[in-house]
């Protein structure tokens, strides 16, 4: 049988990982997050001081240095997914303001993003896989049968992040309208960036989630899906 490979990518917030999830366990996919690497590098950066809160030009040589020691992997857990840093669950230091302003610098480094993109092949090699991110339909699995590019308006997309970050108890001491401006600002680089920017694949259908609920995101995606396979 024919491994099914389902991409989707789409700007910050949009619910991704929240509808990958759910799909990767009704269908038996794996789900990998590829937002979580380039966060997850983006911690090890900071714990070696190669970068800080503010900076936007870094030693690219050296981060791609410290990458070549640096494991990620992934263990499943009752919500969703843990995320280890060298073996050190780094699952909540990941999700923190300080990372949010930094990732998109560091995903913007070629040599991390081909170091990332092969580690992320890899992990699709082996079985079916529901992968998101921002260049999965573009370059990561050009061939996946299913791509969506998901989007909701700025203002939906920060309403769910601050209701979730308060319901987690993260970053709580930022208000809505911090947290739409950091969402916006990390769309407006990742878009932006030379390579693999933040763009919609050409074979990708467009799914806006403004208004609509998970459930009814999820069953229009798992239609999708159910079409192609
Ligand atoms: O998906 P998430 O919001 O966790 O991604 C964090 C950051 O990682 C993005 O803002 C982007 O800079 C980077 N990223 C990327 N390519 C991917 C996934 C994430 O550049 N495939």
């Amino acid at each position: 049988t024919t491994k099914t490979q389902v991409a989707i990518d789409g700007p910050a917030s949009a619910g991704k990982s929240t509808i990958a999830k759910i799909i990767a366990a009704q269908m038996g996919y794996i789900y990998v997050d590829t937002g979580a690497m380039y966060r997850a590098i983006t911690l090890a950066a900071m714990q070696a001081n190669l970068i800080q809160v503010g900076q936007t030009a870094v030693d690219e040589t050296s981060i791609s240095n410290l990458l070549a020691n640096v494991q990620i992997s992934f263990a499943p857990s009752e919500q969703g997914q843990l995320v280890f840093l060298n073996q050190v669950d780094v699952t909540e230091d990941i999700r923190q303001a300080n990372v949010n302003s930094l990732v998109s610098v560091i995903a913007a480094i070629p040599a991390v993003r081909t170091e990332l993109v092969e580690r992320q092949r890899q992990l699709a090699a082996t079985s079916s896989v529901i992968m998101d991110g921002r260049d999965i339909g573009t370059t990561v699995l050009p061939n996946a049968q299913v791509k969506i590019f998901l989007v909701a308006s700025v203002a939906e997309r920060g309403q769910r992040r601050f209701a979730e970050n308060q319901a987690k108890g993260i970053d709580t001491d930022l208000t809505l309208d911090e947290i739409k401006e950091s969402i916006a600002r990390r769309d407006y680089l990742d878009s932006r960036r030379e390579v693999s920017p933040l763009k919609q694949a050409d074979d990708a259908v467009l799914v806006d989630t403004t208004g609509l609920s998970i459930d009814q995101v999820v069953a229009k995606i798992t239609d999708l899906i159910k079409q192609k396979i």
